[in-house]
C-alpha cells in the first residue's frame, strides 16, 4: 500500500486564484488523497477575513488537512498581535479543519521557519531558531527504528537554489545537515512560488528537498499555479508528480 499526499503551499487567501483552487477542490473530490498538505501562506496578510476564507475551503475538501504556518500568515497590519501571540490566528484555522492525519507509509514532521521578527528586513525570509530545530529532531529521534517514510514540513526551503551562494534561511544550511544526520527522507517547502525536486548534498549529508508552486495570482518566473502529487511507501519511497494549473493563470 502506498499513501497519496497532495501538496499544496502559497494559497494567499486575499488574492488566491480561485480557479486553481477549485481546480484543486475537484481532483480532491475525485481522487481522495489520504491528505491535503498546506506548506504556509495561506493568507496574504493574514487577515480575520482571509482566515475565514481559508478555513472554509481547507474544511470543504473533505479530507485531512495538515498545515504548517508561513510569513504571511502571521498579522501584518496588528504588530500588537504580532509580537504578543503571532500564531494565534494560525492556531484558531488549524482547529477549525480536520487535522487527523495518520499512515502506515509515512509520517509527516513540522519544523517552524517563519518567526515574528529577526535581525534583517524585510522579514519574509525563513530563520531556523535553534529551539525549533531541536522540536524537530527530537521527534525524528522518537521515529528511528520507525519503518515509514520521515517527511519534514516547513513553509521555507532550507536551502537556496543550487549555485547560490548565499543562504536566505536563516540557520537553514545547519539545520539541512542535523535533520538528514537524524534520518530524514525529505523536506517539503514552498515560499519561493516554484517547484523543484531535488537530491541536494551539503556538509557530508544527502536530502531530498521537494517544493510546490503557488496556488495565488501571485506567480513567480512564468510559473503557472500548481500543486504536487507525493506518494510515499515505508523506508524514504517518495515519487512526486507536479501538476501544473496553466488554464486557471491570469
Ligand atoms: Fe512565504
Amino acid at each position: 500500500m502506498t499513501t497519496r499526499l497532495f501538496h499544496i503551499s502559497d494559497v494567499h487567501f486575499g488574492v488566491e486564484d480561485k480557479a486553481a483552487l477549485d481546480a484543486v477542490a475537484r481532483a480532491v473530490a475525485d481522487e481522495r488523497p489520504d491528505a491535503v498538505v498546506c506548506t504556509g501562506d495561506l493568507t496574504q496578510r493574514a487577515k480575520h477575513s482571509e482566515y475565514a476564507a481559508a478555513a472554509r475551503w481547507l474544511a470543504g475538501l473533505g479530507v485531512p488537512v495538515v498545515l504548517e504556518p508561513g510569513n504571511h500568515d502571521l498579522p501584518y497590519y496588528n504588530l500588537w498581535e504580532r509580537f504578543a501571540d503571532p500564531f494565534r490566528r494560525y492556531r484558531r484555522l488549524r482547529a477549525a479543519v480536520p487535522g487527523d492525519f495518520a499512515s502506515p507509509d509515512v509520517v509527516l514532521v513540522p519544523l517552524r521557519t517563519t518567526v515574528r521578527a529577526q535581525p534583517r528586513f524585510p522579514w519574509s525570509d525563513g530563520v531556523v531558531r535553534p529551539a525549533a530545530l531541536r522540536q524537530t529532531l527530537a521527534a525524528l529521534a522518537g521515529l528511528r527504528d520507525d519503518p515509514r517514510t520521515r517527511i519534514v514540513i516547513a513553509h521555507h526551503p532550507l536551502l537556496g537554489p543550487p549555485g547560490q551562494r548565499r543562504n536566505p534561511t536563516i540557520g537553514g544550511d545547519a539545520a539541512f545537515v542535523a535533520l538528514a544526520a537524524a534520518g530524514a527522507h525529505a523536506v517539503i517547502s514552498g515560499h519561493v512560488h516554484v517547484p523543484f525536486d531535488q537530491l541536494r548534498s551539503h556538509g557530508g549529508q544527502s536530502l531530498r528537498m521537494i517544493g510546490t508552486g503557488t496556488l495565488s495570482t501571485r506567480l513567480r518566473r512564468g510559473v503557472p499555479p500548481c500543486y504536487r502529487v507525493i506518494t510515499c511507501a515505508p523506508g524514504g519511497e517518495i515519487s512526486t508528480e507536479i501538476r501544473s494549473l496553466p488554464g486557471a493563470a491570469r
